[in-house]
């Protein structure tokens, strides 16, 4: 068998930012691209996908598969990770048997096979690839160790009997749903690959949310991402009681649309309050769609290890300070999180500095899901685009306010917001509306605001 043969590199734009793309040819016939960030030289084992082709579910989004889900997801969480690649082996349809087989075997598990079984009916292998040219790619690549991100057994077995170090195994868990649970499940017990994140599966997905209008024209700068607040509020402002009981605030069908929302963004991010305090996963569970990366804002790195937002369902990134001790910070990064420090502020971490961070990482868009604190730092600062509030028919008289103080006098200097959209749910109504803080931030220039908690 021949060496790979690089025949083209050139950079792709990816909803997760910048990929370095290489295309190698190999004896065998298919071409390999892979998709590098950051340099794969050195020491350190290198985070890693094998990818193989699934055109139904990478290019259509078919939801009998999770293969799209996991591409998407496995490119973020390099993306989050900064280093590392994703080889993508072209011509692997449907485990090597093709892509007019593949979809021959989905009749038969409409007949009622399971994906194992619809294979053997049709007299095609249940597992047809080798990994013996993808290793080959991560070889010439340079990559010596690989912390490979998957599900699959075999692909392990297979990286390393042709040579590759598996320094250690990472899963690759998506949020299963309706149409992809039977699925999942066979591979797990027929081929032993890992389940699914489904504990929390909703067994009837919300029907499908057109969120596009609430979200508004994502344009991220330079500098940040499109930043979108979304909470729920009672009637009367409120985002939690005064003990900070905020569940359920809103029904069911305005949380579905926040699991759309984050499906729909490639970070969502809360304070370290909202994780204390509620404890959220943050993936997306209601909905079919990929969870986003996960951003917990915490200066001192008060998130417990427990934390349910830093389980192996999806990728999350901690963005801490100067203040907190390296040795939590080494006890997060071992456990697979991300974890980059940041200038502090009087409020926690600077939250331009880390909307900087993710922009760097390739996230273009970040759903804010935290409580008033982080809300009220972002407005304050200027650093909101959308913002979309779900309100909900109930009053719960004192409790958590949405905004805290803005140091806001005059009416006429409070933040405006424009464009305008709304959905209805059964229970709530969302509104959404783009932020338009030019007479707030020149009031804030000008000196004519009050300090926070200062009275006049
Ligand atoms: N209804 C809803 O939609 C909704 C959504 C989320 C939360 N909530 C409710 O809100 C309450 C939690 O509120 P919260 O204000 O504590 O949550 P939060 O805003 O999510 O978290 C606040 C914490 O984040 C950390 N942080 C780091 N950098 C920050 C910065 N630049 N600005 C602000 N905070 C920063 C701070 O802790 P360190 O100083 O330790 O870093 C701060 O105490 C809970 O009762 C929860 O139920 C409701």
């Amino acid at each position: 068998m021949g060496k790979p043969v690089e025949v083209a590199a050139v950079t792709i734009p990816t909803p997760y930012g910048e990929f370095l793309t290489r295309a190698f040819e190999v004896s065998s016939g298919p071409v390999y691209l892979a998709l590098v960030r950051g340099n794969l030289n050195g020491d350190e084992p290198v985070l890693a996908r094998l990818h193989s082709e699934c055109l139904t579910g990478d290019a259509l989004g078919s939801l009998r598969c999770d293969c799209g889900i996991q591409l998407r997801l496995s490119l973020r969480v390099i993306a989050a990770e900064g280093r590392g690649v994703l080889v993508y082996a072209t011509g692997q349809e449907g485990r090597g048997i093709g892509l007019v087989n593949k979809l021959r075997a989905y009749v038969e598990q409409d007949l009622g096979a399971d994906t194992v079984d619809a294979n053997l009916r049709l007299g095609l292998p249940v597992e047809d690839r080798h990994f013996d040219d993808a290793a080959q790619v991560l070889q010439a690549l340079g990559v010596r160790s690989v912390r490979l991100l998957t599900n699959n057994p075999a692909k392990v077995a297979g990286v390393r009997g042709a040579g590759v170090e598996i320094h250690s195994v990472e899963p690759v868990r998506t949020a299963a749903h309706a149409r992809n649970i039977a699925y999942l499940r066979t591979k797990g017990r027929r081929m032993g690959h890992l389940q699914p994140s489904g504990e929390n599966l909703a067994t009837t997905l919300t029907p499908h949310a057109d969120v596009t209008a609430l979200l508004g024209h994502v344009s991220p700068r330079v500098d940040r991402p499109y930043v979108v607040v979304k909470y729920a509020q009672t009637l009367d402002g409120r985002i939690a009681t005064r003990d900070g009981d905020s569940k359920w605030i809103s029904g069911e069908a305005e949380r579905g649309i926040s699991h759309a929302l984050r499906a729909a963004c490639d970070a969502v991010l809360v304070g370290v309050g909202t994780v204390t305090r509620d404890d959220p996963q943050l993936t997306v569970r209601m909905v079919p769609g990929a969870s986003p990366l996960r951003v917990v804002l915490d200066s001192t790195l008060r998130t417990p290890l427990s934390a349910r937002v830093l389980d192996g369902a999806a990728a999350t990134m901690v963005i801490t300070s100067a203040k907190s001790p390296e040795a939590d910070r080494s006890r997060l990064r071992d456990a697979g999180v991300a974890v980059r420090v940041v200038p502090s502020s009087s409020s926690g971490v600077s939250v331009s500095a880390a909307l900087a961070v993710l922009r760097a990482s390739g996230v273009r868009s970040v759903l804010v899901e935290g409580g008033a604190a982080v809300i009220t730092s972002l407005l304050g600062e200027g650093l909101v685009d959308r913002l979309i509030v779900g309100t909900a028919p109930k009053i719960i008289g004192r409790g958590t306010d949405a905004v805290g103080d803005l140091g806001v006098i005059a009416v006429a200097d409070g933040i405006c917001l424009t464009n305008r959209s709304v959905h209805v749910t059964a229970d709530d109504v969302i509104t959404a509306w783009d932020v338009d803080d030019r007479a707030f931030q020149a009031a804030v220039a000008s000196g004519d605001m009050l300090a926070a908690g200062e009275d006049r």
